[in-house]
């Protein structure tokens, strides 16, 4: 490392200012903490509004930046193996939709997951790109999804070599990696970029024993939430760079297309520090975080009849397990993981990241404390104790339909008019709609798709067993909207 790492410019300078007087004529208006209501000051105190000041000369500028935040943002890159990070005030979900926005004009095509997170087809929509889904592996026993294989990736690429870009997830929610070193092989092959949602994985980087992450594998751009797994504020994400493949002045235009002109400073210090501390100690609060999470595994473990998940033989779509998510399978408890989710929450003052049907995810982070994972075993215990609740026997498998079937793009069909039509009467049209039961959550229509028999009858199927159906004007599915064309 060249840089000195434990410089935080942007928190320092934020600090000086906080602590020097100063007769405020501009915004916010609660003018350094003097107009902030009482209740406010009573939860959050009074320094954190002294801080919240606005884009003043000394605290350089986001969007230009060439003082603090260059110079914060340089700091990151060299920590994060980039070569240029972007700090982001609109959480991951901006960094992501900028990436597409970047890479795709109207009508190219984007190879994508089809289990994607919202922020993609906000991208979507946006850009004017066609997307080219690959289904993720799906493993319906844990009820899952792994990330999509490289032989899948490779013969999309055939089909379509005349794409302009491939994202992948990576990791996913429950922590699984696909092997993104072959993914990023295979991309460039066809000298394209090859963009990463890491939005859970800005932790990798520091410790031998989790993933790689994204950079070191040959993605050509990451986006992080330093917000979800690092010490930032909620909303903090940074971009990172690493390629000669992205028109880096195109992806600056977007940025300042889908953020806010007064950028919180608070957001900027914060993600200043997280950098700072993981520069500095990142390995040992990483060592620190492992432990307690493979105390927990193995804590869980030990009650017997809780099944966690664990990376079996290592396969191209589920290559690597960041042993810091905990995936817990609670069907034996008889209860689905929503149940046992709101048990544990509300009883028991243990809170899950993530319930899905069968199982629930718990997030092992360096805040998490000894007292923390006591709880949570506690939390198990009763729980076992209590339960007497019928057994959840349900399964349910992918749509394996054609997907990818457009006549016009999901931007086109967004902005369509649209008319509702009787189920039976929408096959050959165009989906207005972006329908996707759970589980498994992957999409089975896309905006702009066309509707087949196939995926209406799988619909119907799912409803039949009692799955959740998201995105769809009627829960029953006896009609749907189409684009009126
Ligand atoms: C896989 C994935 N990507 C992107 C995002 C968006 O991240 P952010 O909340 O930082 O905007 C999320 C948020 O949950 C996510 O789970």
């Amino acid at each position: 490392m060249k840089l000195n790492q434990n410089k935080t410019p942007i928190l320092d300078r934020l600090k000086l200012l906080a602590n020097t007087p100063d007769a405020a004529f501009y915004a916010p208006g609660h003018k350094r903490g003097q107009g902030v209501s009482n209740k406010l000051i009573n939860l959050m105190g009074n320094d954190v509004f002294k801080a919240d000041l606005p884009e003043l000369p000394e605290l350089d500028n986001l969007f230009a930046p060439e003082g603090v935040i260059l110079e914060a943002q340089q700091l990151a890159a060299e920590t994060f193996g980039a070569d240029f990070s972007y700090f982001l005030i609109n959480g991951s979900t901006c960094g992501i939709t900028a990436a597409i926005l970047a890479t795709c004009n109207p009508n190219d095509k984007i190879i994508l997951p089809r289990n994607v997170h919202k922020s993609v087809i906000s991208g979507l929509i946006l850009s004017g790109a066609i997307p080219i889904f690959i289904n993720p592996v799906y493993d319906s026993n844990w009820d899952i999804c792994y990330g999509i294989s490289p032989e899948s990736l490779a013969h999309t690429l055939q089909k379509h070599p005349d794409s302009k870009a491939v994202m992948v997830v990576y990791p996913t929610y429950q922590g699984i990696c696909c092997d993104l070193a072959k993914i990023a092989q295979i991309t460039h092959q066809y000298n394209i970029p090859l963009l990463v949602d890491e939005a859970h994985g800005a932790h990798f980087l520091f410790h031998k024993n989790l993933p790689p992450s994204a950079l070191s594998q040959g993605a050509d751009l990451t986006v992080q939430s330093t917000h979800k797994t690092l010490g930032s504020l909620t909303q903090s994400s940074m971009l990172h760079i690493k390629s000669d493949r992205l028109p880096k002045n195109r992806l600056e235009n977007a940025l300042q297309l889908l953020q806010s002109t007064s950028p919180n400073y608070l957001l900027l210090a914060s993600l200043d520090a997280a950098r700072q501390q993981m520069a500095i100690a990142g390995p040992e609060l990483m060592t620190k975080t492992l432990d307690l999470a493979l105390q927990a595994r193995e804590r869980l473990k030990s009650l017997q009849g809780l099944p966690i998940l664990e990376l079996g033989d290592s396969q191209p779509s589920f290559q690597y397990l960041d042993l810091t998510r905990l995936t817990v399978d609670v069907r034996n408890l008889g209860l689905t993981g929503y149940q046992a989710d709101e048990i544990l929450h509300q009883k028991l003052g243990v809170t899950a990241e993530l319930p899905m049907l069968n199982n629930l995810t718990f997030i092992i982070s360096l805040g998490n404390i000894q007292a923390d994972i006591d709880k949570l075993i506690e939390g198990f215990s009763t729980l076992m104790l209590d339960s007497n609740y019928p057994i959840y026997q349900g399964e349910i498998n992918i749509y394996q339909g054609d997907n990818n079937c457009y006549k016009i793009s999901p931007r086109e069909a967004f902005f369509a008019t649209k008319k509702t039509v009787a189920i039976e009467n929408s096959i050959g049209c165009i989906s207005g709609e972006l329908i996707c039961p759970y589980p498994p959550g992957i999409p089975v229509l896309m905006l702009g798709e066309i509707i087949t028999s196939d995926a209406i009858s799988y619909l119907q199927k799912v409803i039949l067993q009692n799955c959740i159906i998201t995105g769809c004007s009627d829960d029953s599915l006896t009609t749907i909207k189409i684009v009126n064309i």
